[in-house]
């Protein structure tokens, strides 16, 4: 058996051993930075360290080594990374400011006795561009006054309105913000979430951020939520709440209210936040999530490295009939990627007849679109099969007016009988089908109405898939359908 079989080839993955959450995530002198939860010496999760991967297009990852380790203050938890421009913090030199990571300590000594303060914040920093990192010698610079058993994974911005840092933080199953001068003396501001939202689970890995609005030259902000367990398809979810933020409160239109919004419906788009300090003539906003589900993370039948990350995506604001919506798009370094043009169809399907449209050539890593005006009823399936039997099928069904992924026979999937092989629905109302596909070896990214409704799975096919067709039950309709391979060079950094 080809053991990396399941080593997906446009997404960054852990290069061996266990990887969860991205965290860090910091554009500086042209490399993105990403680091990630990782267990170095295990494929199941344990003492946390921080990964650490740069790539120069979002696409191309290279390993560098682990960034930070445990220390007697506890495991390195998530956290999120800044560009220290001005040196408020006064940790960088007389020539430039430090790259400033914000972490949580978790203590395990401390978890033990019962008391609940066993998770504080703490910070290192870099005055090499990233290459090396010092633990802060005054750490935990936010210790846990109310010894919250759950506090952490802090995300932290300049908020330019009321100049101060400004830190949110997961606690229990709302989200607090923190305020400061200098990274290292922080004010509690204000808590968010109560009666709002998904509260299934804890909330973790809170972000807020300015997203620009689709056509407007305006932004609003939009604070990002994971919740687990509680997510739309069972399980680790992110929801988000779009609204505003004076520099000490987060407020959402009352209007929202009642209404759970997930940036990804999919079961397997967890702990995303988005990178910081990207160049402001960019203009976008990028964000990345684990593509996994605590539901099943340490069972998935990868051995020698477990853990993978979506891929990066633009976010928007768009105005629609349901108010403002967060749209999320693969970053067009994606598209850039594309190489040979596996197949382009423009066709008639009439029901009941399934239409091959590529067979005996391996499929993936593809990135396929299609498009197709729906009939009054019935529905639409296209299907990713192999010689071995797999089949993953994606649909949408014009009487229950909703998309559906179904792995229940995509592959490997018995190492999660209850929770893994299903069909998962995503409510989807349109006249027009607009789908764009990203299947990688043990992945698929589903991205609906130019990104209204984003949907990501992990599949694991027991060979790639090399055959791919369509067909449509009920009635018929035209389908106008292009794939091409997807193909990443090895780095060059
Ligand atoms: C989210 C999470 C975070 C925590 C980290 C531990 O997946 O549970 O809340 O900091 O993973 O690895």
């Amino acid at each position: 058996m080809d053991k990396d079989k399941f080593r997906p080839q446009v997404h960054c993955s852990s290069p061996e051993n266990w990887m969860n959450d991205p965290n860090g995530m910091v554009y500086f002198d042209g490399l993105y930075h990403l680091f990630y939860q990782h267990h170095p010496y295990s494929n199941n999760w344990g003492p946390m360290h921080w990964g650490h991967v740069v790539s120069r297009d979002l696409m191309r990852w290279e390993h560098r080594p682990i960034a930070l380790a445990p220390d007697e203050l506890g495991q390195i938890w998530s956290g999120s990374a800044i560009y220290d421009e001005h040196n408020t913090s006064g940790l960088g030199t007389s020539e430039c400011g430090p790259l400033v990571a914000i972490f949580t300590y978790h203590c395990d000594n401390q978890e033990r006795t019962g008391l609940g303060n066993h998770q504080t914040q703490g910070l290192a920093y870099s005055n090499d561009g990233g290459s090396s990192w010092h633990k802060y010698a005054g750490n935990p610079v936010l210790d846990n006054p109310d010894c919250s058993p759950d506090f952490r994974d802090p995300k932290v911005f300049w908020h330019a309105g009321s100049t101060q840092w400004v830190m949110v933080l997961a606690v229990g199953d709302e989200c607090q913000f923190w305020g400061s001068p200098n990274l290292l003396d922080w004010r509690y501001l204000s808590c968010f979430g109560a009666g709002i939202g998904a509260h299934g689970g804890v909330w973790e890995c809170p972000d807020l951020i300015q997203v620009p609005i689709e056509g407007r030259g305006l932004q609003r902000w939009v604070l990002i939520q994971s919740v687990n367990p509680g997510g739309p398809q069972r399980g680790s979810g992110t929801q988000y709440f779009v609204g505003d933020f004076d520099g000490t409160t987060f407020a959402i239109d009352s209007s929202t209210k009642s209404d759970v919004c997930w940036i990804d419906q999919g079961p397997d788009c967890y702990a995303g936040v988005c990178w910081s300090n990207l160049p402001v003539d960019d203009g976008r906003v990028v964000f990345l999530g684990w593509l996994g589900n605590w539901e099943y993370a340490s069972q998935v039948p990868t051995e020698e490295w477990r853990g993978v990350m979506c891929i990066p995506r633009s976010l928007t604001l768009r105005e629609t009939s349901q108010g403002q919506v967060l749209c999320s798009w693969p970053v067009t370094e994606v598209a850039a990627c594309r190489s040979a043009e596996l197949v382009r169809v423009h066709e008639q399907l009439t029901p009941g007849n399934e239409l091959v449209l590529l067979e005996d050539r391996v499929l993936t890593p593809v990135d396929l679109e299609f498009s197709l005006t729906l009939p009054d009823h019935g529905l639409i399936e296209l299907r990713f099969s192999n010689a071995l039997g797999d089949v993953y099928a994606f649909g949408y069904d014009v009487d229950r007016q909703a998309a559906y992924s179904d792995r229940i026979d995509a592959g490997q999937s018995d190492f999660s009988p209850r929770e893994f092989p299903r069909r998962h629905w995503v409510r989807h109302t349109q006249r027009q089908l607009d789908v764009r596909m990203l299947l990688d070896s043990c992945s698929v990214e589903v991205f609906l109405a130019q990104g209204e409704v984003a949907f990501t799975a992990l599949i694991f096919p027991h060979a790639p898939y090399d055959r791919l067709s369509v067909i449509a039950v009920g009635s018929g309709c035209i389908i106008e359908l292009v794939a091409h391979r997807l193909s990443v060079k090895t780095s060059s950094i």
